[in-house]
């Protein structure tokens, strides 16, 4: 149980993570918008030169080209769902720090009042607890009872805050997996080596047409 520390730096610190993921999967995003639309135009112009070559000895060479962008497109949909994944792990991270630092607060009330009466009865243990005046014990009791209650409150506050800091910990541990196995290992290496085998295809094609040109 952590006492009399202030916790700001360590939620602060929480929330900053979260954020900073929150930036990454963003850029993430834009990343793969970007690459939709470029695979987009990619296939789009195989489809103008399909017509435009269409009847000609081109014609089976182009179409050729149109499926090899067409499955590029089909990996990007890997990516996409990564992508989806990320942002709704990030909202409900996001969900978390925002009852976090409403739930400092509230602990630290609590530990206010705790603190004033662990004080007080540390005084009265020398002027009233040893007392004879009855009306000094009765005093001292209801400051006991007090301080129980402030203690178990400070207790349930403590363990609600130590719970969602441990959530965060925990989802925010996720999102790094998430983001360095499957996104790096899975996805990334994945999608640039199927890639790189489209552009070796598109390269043969290229080469046949060059080919046929010299004819
Ligand atoms: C206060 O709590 C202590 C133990 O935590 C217990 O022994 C005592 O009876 C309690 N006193 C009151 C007045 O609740
Ligand atoms: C693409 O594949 C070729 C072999 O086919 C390899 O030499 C090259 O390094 C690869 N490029 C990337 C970026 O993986």
């Amino acid at each position: 149980m952590i006492l009399n520390k202030n916790l700001e730096p360590i939620t602060s610190m929480l929330i900053i993570s979260a954020l900073m993921l929150k930036v990454f999967t963003t850029i993430y995003h834009v990343l793969i918008i970007t690459l939709l639309v470029m695979l987009d135009c990619h296939t789009d112009y195989a489809k103008i030169l399909k017509a435009f070559y269409k009847g000609t000895e081109y014609q089976e060479m182009i179409e050729q080209a149109g499926y090899v962008l067409e499955n590029s497109q089909k990996l990007m949909q890997d990516i996409y769902d990564m992508d989806q994944i990320l942002h709704q792990m990030c909202s409900k991270l996001f969900k978390i720090t925002k009852k976090l630092k409403t739930q400092e607060e509230q602990r630290e009330e609590a530990r206010v009042a705790y603190d004033h009466y662990r004080n007080k009865l540390q005084k009265m243990e020398k002027t009233h607890a040893k007392s004879t005046e009855a009306k000094k014990i009765d005093v001292y009791k209801r400051n006991v009872e007090k301080f129980n209650k402030s203690k178990s409150e400070f207790d349930t506050e403590n363990s609600k805050l130590d719970k969602l800091m441990e959530q965060i910990q925990i989802k925010g541990e996720v999102i790094i997996d998430q983001i360095c196995i499957r996104f790096t290992c899975e996805v990334e290496s994945k999608f640039f080596i199927q890639l790189n085998k489209s552009f070796k295809k598109l390269e043969i094609i290229e080469q046949q047409m060059t080919e046929i040109s010299q004819y």
